[in-house]
């Protein structure tokens, strides 16, 4: 069921993948802010997240995103330094999830739209 589910995913749309903040990748040197701006994300679309220490990365909801601060929604990745993260439809919020680092900007909201058919 899984691998079919895959595969129709695969041949009904083009996924992007997008490495965040390009060749900085997920620090706070980028404004993710305006690295989001002008991009249309869709469902299915995968960002890569590529960070070095003490950075990391968590996926979390719109409180914590707007508060720098983690709660019982959020999940934060394992600090690999390389994440990959698959978009699904809706609203999509990412912190660092330490609230000095993630108040510098290190955070982000997309809105991943219905995949084009
Ligand atoms: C985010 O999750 C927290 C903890 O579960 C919850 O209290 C809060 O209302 C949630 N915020 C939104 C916008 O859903």
């Amino acid at each position: 069921m899984l691998v079919l589910m895959i595969y129709c995913v695969a041949i009904s749309t083009a996924a992007v993948t997008y490495k965040v903040g390009d060749e900085e990748g997920w620090d706070p040197v980028v404004s993710m802010e305006s690295w989001t701006k002008g991009k249309t994300f869709f469902a299915g679309d995968v960002l890569e997240f590529i960070y070095d220490d003490p950075y990391d990365v968590a996926v979390v909801n719109k409180t914590a995103h707007d508060d720098c601060s983690l709660n019982d929604a959020s999940i934060v990745l394992e600090r690999t330094g390389d994440n990959k993260y698959t978009l699904p439809f809706g609203a999509n919020y990412f912190i660092d999830s330490h609230p000095d680092i993630c108040a510098l900007g290190l955070k982000m909201a997309i809105d991943a739209k219905a995949p084009p058919t």
